[in-house]
């Protein structure tokens, strides 16, 4: 039976029952009707199948599955087919676990170092996001899974993000924090989008129309399911009302029962509810009809994809030639990381790998004469004298030391952001002081994020492996030793120092109204436009081999914009090299960055061998949201194309011009005009060091900035921290902590770190994920605000 026939023999009750979850990571099924249950897991690099305790945080385990590395490593490879078969191998064990749909990628931006949650996005740019993203989608859903992209929209800071409001200026909504979403949405045809637990612009992501019904469905075209983050959905009748269609997790009896309610008594238009319940029964078609494909399921195999995916995405920093190192050189192995590794993020993507390797067995399978000093302390990132000490000994007696070092788990994660973009004390006391006893060290980096280096002019050689995976000690190790030539680029810019940055100390904002104060100017986008140099630019990274560029060309015709130019392997080993292309408008009247990224193409080349490499440029490089009337415009003009091996690394330039009627976009060009803004913007139009102010963005806003919103009275949004102030409140982060007693006992302390900020920026509605029904936290939120006899009265009749 198709969705459309099967919800159409639904009662009401019976359509509304499949608008909620039936459990963690289950939808409700209809067998009567032939709706079975759709099974969810998370994503986003490699499968987290839990079977007995349930749970978003990554706390109860799961299955075991690949682990693959995370996005903000794996986007430094810039290489769409290799993210393309990291998504089906992750659809194959989807399938060999029986989940049906994965919860991921995620194409949020990344707006600081700081947020605890980049290592599980792509990159600062939207561009890289969405064409990576979309690879992703295509992987998994090649498998007959589906993909659930996440999280729609402006969830770009974890302080606060059940309840905090993105407030986002229109062309940084457009050209920043939706593009990525909307290319994924038009090209991969996702099967499902996940809502974001934040507001957006004052109205909650899950329960807001202009988003879910005018933007993704009607202007994207999106034909999938809308489902909530787990926990993200307010109130059940605004979200179904704005096109929610499946609240996650479950049991919410609450919620069906009040979607049921609303249409009987006319306040849901019974339309809304047949849309969402066609969504979710559709959803659910498309699952039983992937479980019916052929597939095939090999780890070892994966594991293979997992060493290339890790290989592929290393970054080499710096190198005076050190590297690669002599297979007879005694090495000193310095670091807990070269033990332990860092090598996936915490949170709800934390999954449990079938295998893990790590450095230190790599130098020993290599068969490298090495030695180990510890170096510092695994979980808290301290150094002790004597363990400095031992490590500063043992280089000093090797040939060559290595230090492993970066960001421990407690210093980022879902659920809070990192306050400073510094590493552990005692990693810099170690590498400064293992560099001091022997020049000749490398430091291999291990973390999610960029991290600040004041010491980065001491070694001989930096490698940037971030999360890298089950396999990324393996390939770290191939890298130093020169079988494996490193080819990543990064995929967002690493500043000298975080106050370099355009959001400084003000991220995360720790108001409930996040003023996204920087608009367009986020990452590399800034540091150009106020004419600051970072530590390793977007798009940077080196090899053991060196590529020249030449012969640029680029056509325009009715059909295409193309860009091409010849790229040499001019240096004696083979390598891959990912040409970048930028463009830069040369007659510009509205305020925007001095170069975008339009494409890239990487090439694989044998010493002394040429290729032409040839990119297509859509319109997605020229345009910008023109607030004026709502829609896309390309201003007619002149253009320079910059073909570079990093941003700021221009190798060759062409010029074209964009005329009316023979550029070959949908986006109609305009003439420029003279800008009726440029005062009251001038910040934005001259961008200077030093971030963008509150005035500057209220003139750009061009709305009232929302107001604070007020503690009291306490609503089921309430988040616990607001409580405090109360007696009955203490009382209920009381319930919290019981409710979080028996999972606490699982827990590690970094986990227990990371549960403490998240309890605090719990809403009062969160309690129905530990099955307190709905009914009992509005009581509660009477209680405490001084209703006692309706409170009291609610939660005795549900209790
Ligand atoms: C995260 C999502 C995740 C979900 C289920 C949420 O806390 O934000 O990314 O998919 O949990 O684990």
């Amino acid at each position: 039976m198709d969705a459309g026939a099967a919800v159409s023999s639904l009662t009401t009750a019976e359509k509304a029952s499949l608008l909620a979850g039936a459990s963690h990571w289950k939808s409700v099924p209809i067998e009567s009707h032939g709706i079975s249950s759709v099974t969810f897991s998370d994503g986003p690099h490699g499968l987290r199948k839990q079977e007995k305790g349930s749970d978003h945080l990554g706390i109860h385990k799961s299955n075991p599955a690949t682990c693959f590395p995370t996005a903000s490593a794996l986007a430094c490879s810039f290489d769409e087919s290799l993210v393309e078969e990291v998504g089906a191998a992750i659809g194959e064990e989807a399938r060999d676990q029986h989940v049906d749909v994965v919860l991921g990628p995620g194409v949020n931006m990344k707006r600081s170092p700081l947020c605890g949650r980049n290592f599980e996005y792509f990159s600062e740019d939207p561009y890289v996001s969405g064409v990576l993203g979309a690879a992703m989608v295509r992987g998994i859903q090649s498998r007959g899974v589906g993909a659930c992209v996440k999280h729609l929209a402006g969830n770009n800071q974890e302080h606060a993000r059940m309840v905090g409001d993105s407030v986002i200026d229109e062309r940084a909504l457009h050209e920043m924090y939706l593009a990525p979403f909307e290319h994924v949405v038009r090209t991969a045809h996702p099967w499902a989008v996940m809502t974001a637990y934040n507001r957006l612009n004052g109205t909650y992501c899950s329960q807001h129309p202009w988003l879910l019904r005018d933007v993704l469905r009607g202007e994207w075209g999106f034909a999938g399911a809308t489902i909530s983050d787990w926990g993200a959905a307010s109130e059940s009748v605004a979200s179904v009302a704005a096109g929610l269609d499946l609240c996650m997790p479950g049991p919410r009896g609450d919620y069906a029962d009040a979607v049921e309610r609303a249409v009987l008594s006319g306040e849901l238009s019974p339309d809304a509810l047949d849309e969402a319940a066609f969504h979710v029964a559709d959803l659910e078609r498309r699952a039983r009809q992937g479980r019916q494909t052929a597939y095939e399921c090999d780890y070892d195999r994966h594991a293979e994809i997992a060493y290339r995916a890790a290989c592929e995405s290393a970054v080499l920093l710096e190198n005076d030639g050190i590297l690669p190192l002599s297979s007879d050189a005694k090495v000193a192995v310095i670091g807990s990381f070269a033990l332990l590794p860092r090598y996936q993020g915490a949170g709800s993507s934390r999954i449990d790998p079938v295998r893990l390797d790590d450095p230190w067995s790599a130098f020993l399978d290599a068969r490298i004469e090495a030695d180990y000093a510890q170096g510092y302390d695994a979980a808290t990132g301290d150094a002790s004298d004597e363990q400095l000490e031992e490590a500063a000994a043992l280089a000093a007696r090797s040939d060559v030391a290595v230090v492993f070092a970066g960001l421990p788990d407690r210093f980022e994660s879902e659920g809070f952001d990192r306050k400073l973009m510094v590493m552990p004390k005692g990693h810099v006391a170690l590498i400064e002081r293992v560099c001091a006893a022997n020049p000749k060290t490398v430091v291999v980096l291990q973390g999610g994020s960029p991290m600040e280096m004041p010491w980065r002019d001491s070694p001989a050689a930096v490698l940037l492996m971030y999360l890298s995976g089950c396999r990324g000690g393996h390939a770290a190790v191939d890298i130093l030793l020169g079988r494996v030539n490193p080819s990543g680029k990064l995929a967002e810019t690493w500043p000298v120092r975080l106050q370099d940055t355009a959001l400084g100390r003000k991220f995360p904002d720790t108001d409930r109204e996040v003023l996204y104060r920087e608009s367009i100017f986020t990452g590399y986008r800034y540091f150009d436009a106020a004419g600051i140099d970072p530590a390793y630019p977007f798009g940077f990274g080196r090899s053991y081999t060196t590529f020249s560029y030449d012969a640029a060309a680029v056509s325009v015709t009715r059909d295409a914009v193309v860009a091409s130019c010849t790229v040499t392997n001019s240096g004696a080993c083979e390598g891959a090299e990912t040409v970048q292309l930028y463009i830069e408008p040369l007659q510009r009247t509205v305020f925007g960055e001095p170069r975008r990224l339009a494409a890239f193409s990487k090439v694989t080349l044998a010493p002394g061998e040429s290729a032409r490499v040839r990119m297509t440029v859509d319109e997605r490089a020229f345009r910008f949201w023109d607030v004026s009337d709502g829609s896309w415009r390309i201003e007619e003009g002149r253009y320079r194309v910059l073909f570079c091996a990093s941003s700021r690394d221009v190798r060759l330039t062409c010029e074209i011009d964009l005329v009316a009627g023979r550029a070959p976009f949908a986006v109609e060009l305009a003439k420029r005009q003279a800008p009726v803004d440029r005062e009251a913007l001038a910040p934005y139009y001259e961008v200077r060091p030093g971030g963008f102010s509150d005035d500057a963005f209220a003139a750009l806003y061009a709305k009232p900035l929302p107001p604070r919103r007020p503690v009291r009275p306490f609503t089921p949004d309430s988040p616990v921290s607001d409580l405090a102030t109360t007696f009955l409140g203490r009382q209920a982060f009381r319930i919290v902590d019981l409710l979080m007693a028996r999972t606490a006992k699982r827990m590690n302390d970094d986990m227990k770190a990371m549960m403490d900020e998240i309890a605090a920026d719990m809403p009062l509605r969160s309690f129905t994920s530990a099955g307190i029904p709905f009914a009992v936290v509005e009581g509660l939120v009477d209680i405490l605000n001084g209703r006692w006899a309706s409170g009291i009265a609610k939660v005795v009749r549900r209790s």
